[in-house]
């Protein structure tokens, strides 16, 4: 998993949009957000592990393609890169492909981009702004860990979404707001 500033150049969302500003594991810790890297070769015991410590008790496959979706691809992809956020934690794991998780970075308000390869296990909490895109390999297969009932409803950014108490909640968590 590799983690920079996005660039902010308009283009295609599918691009790597490196601003060649490396991104430490710290900044993304102080946002909460948490990886492993778990080889794809045997990963179920150690996922099996993580998931019952964090009470992640159900999971399903999510396989994004071009090739499988066909003209539909383009729409579908671009919804993924709607800013939003949940009320629950979005939690992937990487069992083939590739894609970018990009999360805001607060108080400065810049996308910090996630490039995530087989093996990432990524933890975005609730309450954070984000998105995601497939690259330029246009495929992913991801595992989508949850804990009781997925709770996967986008709240796109905006004056309602700022005032969501799981908005308000995080946004206390990272030190920033009352
Ligand atoms: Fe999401």
């Amino acid at each position: 998993m590799r983690a920079y500033y996005f660039d902010n150049i308009p283009g295609d969302q599918r691009l790597p949009h490196d601003s060649t500003r490396p991104v430490a594991p710290e900044t993304l810790a102080a946002l909460k957000v948490s990886s492993w890297a778990i080889p794809v070769e045997g990963h179920e015991e150690k996922l099996n592990a993580i998931a019952r410590e964090r009470g992640y008790k159900n999971r399903d496959t999510i396989d994004v393609s071009k090739a499988g979706m066909g003209p539909i691809y383009e729409d579908k992809i671009k919804g993924f890169f709607q800013e939003h956020m949940h009320e629950d934690e979005e939690i992937r794991y990487i069992l083939s492909g590739s894609g970018f998780f990009d999360v805001r970075e607060t108080p400065t308000d810049e996308w910090i981009r996630i490039s995530v390869t087989p093996g990432d296990l990524l933890v975005i909490p609730e309450g954070i702004y984000h998105r995601f895109t497939l690259d330029e390999n246009d495929n992913i297969k991801a595992l989508r860990l949850f804990q009781d009932e997925p709770k996967w409803v986008p709240y796109n950014r905006g004056p309602d979404t700022d005032a969501n108490p799981h908005r308000i909640d995080y946004l206390r968590s990272i030190g920033v707001g009352a």
